[in-house]
């Protein structure tokens, strides 16, 4: 390829995400590699049921392969801020396109999982910013053990509040994943008579089987199941 056909497709980026549907395919793509990252974790996490050997040594592999753990962090970091930029610039042209509110808000047609999008956004934000001083830095834990997951959640999640708060924010995400994951077929132009209902529903029982397999630990583990 020549470099002026380089360089214009270079220069074909930025404006295309200047446009709405530039944006919303931003939404959409790093929402896609969030979702895996969650799906991913909560398999990793599910090791904890198979016992403290199995989950430990599962950490123990992710940190002797840096050249995949690196790469992978730097990925999803950015994906996180892209997510977070173009939320809040759709969400300012939305504003923009309507300086004068409706006069009585019609909340009929919206669901719950949509109308709570922009604070389960946030939840979630700050949910993932104590998470990382909890078990990643340990800044926030009460006995943090380096590569040692198994330990660092019994003891965490045996201090019930945190327990209590990672049910909370967990079940944010579920709602903010049930949207948009809906979101994200809408935005790729999945829109059919026959698939809507299936595609909602897919949505719906992929976000509740996430919430529950990620809530069942601390409430395990607060509740003495397991010790
Ligand atoms: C009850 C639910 C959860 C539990 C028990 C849990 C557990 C953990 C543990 C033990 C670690 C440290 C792993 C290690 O350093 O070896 C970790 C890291 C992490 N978790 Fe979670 N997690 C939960 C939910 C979530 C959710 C919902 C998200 C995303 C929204 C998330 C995002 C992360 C991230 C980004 C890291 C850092 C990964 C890295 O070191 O690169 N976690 N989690």
């Amino acid at each position: 390829m020549s470099s002026i056909a380089v360089n214009s497709a270079l220069d074909r980026i930025p404006r295309f995400y200047q446009t709405t549907i530039g944006k919303k395919i931003v939404m959409a793509v790093t929402g896609v590699m969030l979702f895996g990252f969650v799906v991913s974790h909560l398999l990793g996490n599910l090791q904890f049921y198979l016992g403290r050997e199995t989950m430990n040594h599962y950490a123990v592999t992710l940190r002797g392969m840096p050249a995949l753990l690196w790469p992978a962090r730097a990925g999803l970091l950015l994906a996180v801020i892209l997510h977070i930029t173009a939320s809040i610039q759709l969400t300012a042209l939305k504003n923009a396109a309507r300086p004068i509110g409706y006069v009585k808000k019609a909340v009929v047609q919206a669901s719950l999982a949509s109308r709570t999008m922009m604070w389960s956004g946030p939840v979630v934000l700050a949910f993932l910013i104590f998470h990382l001083l909890h078990f990643t830095w340990g800044t926030v834990h009460p006995n943090f053990q380096d590569v040692h997951p198994y330990e660092n959640m019994v003891i965490g999640f045996r201090v019930i509040p945190v327990a209590i708060f990672y049910v909370v924010a967990v079940s944010m995400l579920g709602l903010h994943l049930y949207h948009g994951v809906w979101s994200m077929f809408q935005t790729v132009g999945v829109n059919h008579p026959r698939y809507t209902p299936l595609l909602k529903k897919f949505s719906a029982y992929a976000s509740i089987l996430l919430v529950l397999g990620f809530i069942s630990i601390p409430i395990a583990v607060a509740t003495g199941v397991v010790s």
